[in-house]
């Protein structure tokens, strides 16, 4: 159900869940300092626990009550708020334990959406909102992306168009000693560590899932208990057009998807069905579609999707890979 910003306001207020626009995806809404209302989160998107909600404020001094924010912080949000770049602190007690699955950190952003950043200014509370789909499955980059994703569950949802960034924010640690990416995103290290003049670091996790992708060709990667942001067909990644169209996997119920207009042709002259997340293979663009594509590609009711993906796991790129590999059940790269 599509409902306006005063309905979504008036809704949020008592305790409800509304799906809002954000510039990075939808998210699913609702009052991050009362736990019943967390809890509610994480039931409609079936959620483990353990996992912790980002929460949403306009700007630092609306998040200054809720964590210990030290000079770096306040720089960092001074140069990347609004936008989408999600920072961890040590969290203050007014933040329920519900929201940071147990730890003694919390995770902020301040949106760059008018519609979210509207009802943040009027509800004069801060919102906790993971990405609006049921959990592991893709991310929604428009409203009717979230009906198709929940059915019958759907939460009330304000249209605000299609999110401009299209994948989910970089989330930078700055609650220990150095400064360390958890999550790549649209904001890369590389424009971190320019701007803050400082080295940021990757997660371990994040350099592994690139890592074990190189080195074990054909190998299932990642296994099915992390798979994350997945469509429901099984997606196979692939390192070029070449290999798929030798590789033993490929039928002709698949369907393929590319990131170049130039694989695209090489694809159709084969007569397979395609899709193409970009033109160019510009990662902008790719992080833009990605979501879209995957559903759209869902709705076909292929026997298999196959992603060509013959860029570098670099800058914007690598944002875009780590979340095809955890969309992935296997990668042939
Ligand atoms: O772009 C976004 O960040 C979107 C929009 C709606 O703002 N939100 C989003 O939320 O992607 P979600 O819940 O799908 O992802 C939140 C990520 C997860 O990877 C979670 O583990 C991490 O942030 N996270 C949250 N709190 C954390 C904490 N205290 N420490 C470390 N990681 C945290
Ligand atoms: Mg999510």
């Amino acid at each position: 159900m599509l409902i306006s910003e005063d309905d979504a306001l008036a809704r949020l207020k008592v305790g409800d869940l509304v799906a809002l626009p954000t510039e990075t995806v939808y998210g699913l809404a609702g009052l991050a300092l009362q736990a019943k209302t967390v809890r509610k989160i994480f039931e409609l998107k079936g959620r483990p626990s353990s996992n912790p909600l980002i929460v949403h404020v306009n700007d630092v001094s609306g998040a200054k009550n809720l964590a210990e924010f030290n000079d770096l912080a306040i720089r960092t949000c001074k140069i990347f708020w609004p936008g989408p770049l999600t920072i961890v602190l040590p969290k203050k007690d007014l933040i329920p334990l519900e929201v940071t699955a147990g730890n003694q950190t919390v995770a902020l952003r301040a949106p760059n959406h008018p519609v979210f950043r509207g009802i943040l200014d009027r509800l004069k509370q801060p919102l906790a909102a993971p990405s609006a789909n049921p959990s592991n499955r893709t991310s929604p980059t428009t409203a009717a992306h979230i009906a198709e994703l929940f059915g019958d569950k759907v939460p009330p949802t304000v249209d605000g168009g299609v999110c401009t960034v299209g994948l989910e924010s970089t989330v930078l640690d700055l609650s220990s000693d150095r400064p360390t990416i958890l999550r790549p995103g649209m904001i890369t290290r590389k424009d971190l560590q320019l701007a803050l003049g400082e080295e940021v670091l990757l997660a371990p996790h994040i350099i592994q899932g690139i890592d074990k992708i190189y080195q074990t060709t054909g190998a299932q990667s990642p296994g099915m208990s992390d798979c994350h942001y997945a469509p429901k067909t099984p997606l196979f990644l692939h390192a070029g057009t070449k290999q798929l169209l030798e590789s033993a996997e490929l039928s002709r119920e698949d369907l393929i998807i590319v990131c170049t207009a130039e694989e695209k042709n090489i694809i159709e002259q084969k007569d397979f069905s395609c899709l193409a997340l970009s033109i160019s293979g510009n990662g902008e663009e790719i992080a833009h579609n990605l979501y879209s594509v995957l559903i759209e590609a869902d709705k076909k009711k292929s026997r298999r999707l196959h992603l060509i993906f013959s860029q570098k796991p670099e800058g914007q790129n690598r944002a875009v890979f780590d979340r095809l590999n955890k969309a992935a059940v296997r990668s042939i790269i």
